[in-house]
């Protein structure tokens, strides 16, 4: 599906691959652009740049949770009024609450597990805000195709819609981050069902399973991490850039063959823990 003319929205546009996922997807040509995240005036502030350069207003700003059922149908209602209907979904924003999943504290030798309700959380932002907003996008296209009278999309259409979610690496299982894997994990079934459902109205979805990315998400692991325990595993010897996952992205989105999972990790091959 060519990015250009499109509408898209990108929940962690204020940072990391979220910003440089937006701001790859304006340098192809969209049409126009949600930027949403939590931090007002990060994002704000990339909106204005970006409208700045193009001389128009292609960027909203939307600051929010996107847990906020609200807060996501009100981004819809605003970007589809000012651009038309979202066809590219980058559901980006993401937090990592990280620890051992069962602890023995050494004074009194008790059991100490995850707590449910920082898994919970990790679960909200991670998993249920991507599948969610993705549905949104699926829904939107549904009305108005059948608005339109049309039904089943045939493949002499073109593509409606695309939508990526961001995996990670840890899917397939890190120490440390029982809720975060599980999470990642959890898009992959959604994001085949949703393609298996979704494609009757012409959208599409695919996971990219980044490695470690140099953002300030991997900037709050403890201190030495990356270099003691990823930089060793990792083939390329360095962290990826975010810009080299926003590319990854749009050659996602742009190239309609590619389906199922994108895996750009630079090598990571963890030995055993
Ligand atoms: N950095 C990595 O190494 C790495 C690797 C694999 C996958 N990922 C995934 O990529 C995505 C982006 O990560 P990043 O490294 O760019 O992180 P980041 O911390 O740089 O950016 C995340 C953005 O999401 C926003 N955000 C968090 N919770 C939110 C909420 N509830 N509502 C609205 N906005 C919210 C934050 O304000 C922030 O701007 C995440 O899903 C992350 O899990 C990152």
């Amino acid at each position: 599906m060519q990015v250009q003319d499109k509408v898209g929205v990108v929940t962690g546009a204020a940072s990391g691959i979220g910003r440089a996922t937006a701001l790859e997807l304006v340098k192809q040509g969209v049409k126009g652009i949600a930027l949403v995240d939590l931090s007002e005036s990060a994002v704000c502030e990339f909106a204005r740049q970006i409208n700045e350069d193009a001389g128009r207003e292609l960027a909203l700003a939307f600051t929010g949770d996107v847990t906020d059922l609200q807060f996501r149908a009100q981004v819809f209602d605003e970007t589809s009024h000012h651009h038309g209907i979202v066809q590219i979904m980058v559901p980006a924003a993401g937090i990592f609450r990280d620890r051992l999943a069962v602890k023995i504290e050494r004074d009194t030798g008790e059991a100490n597990i995850y707590p449910a309700d920082v898994f919970r959380q990790v679960l909200e932002v991670n998993l249920i805000h991507p599948v969610y907003w993705a549905m949104e996008t699926i829904a939107r296209i549904a009305v108005d195709r059948n608005r339109q009278g049309l039904k089943k999309w045939h493949p002499n259409e073109k593509v409606q819609g695309t939508i990526i979610f961001i995996g990670s690496v840890s899917s397939q299982g890190n120490r440390g981050q029982v809720s975060y894997a599980s999470t990642k994990a959890g898009l992959e079934g959604a994001a085949s069902t949703l393609m298996k459902e979704a494609m009757f109205h012409g959208v599409r979805t695919g996971v990219i399973h980044p490695g470690f990315v140099d953002t300030p998400l991997l900037q709050g692991m403890p201190d030495g991490y990356v270099e003691q325990h990823i930089l060793p595993d990792t083939q390329l010897g360095r962290l990826i850039r975010p810009e080299e996952i926003a590319d990854a992205i749009c050659f996602m989105i742009r190239n309609s063959a590619v389906s199922g999972q994108l895996w750009a990790d630079a090598g990571w091959h963890p030995a055993a823990a």
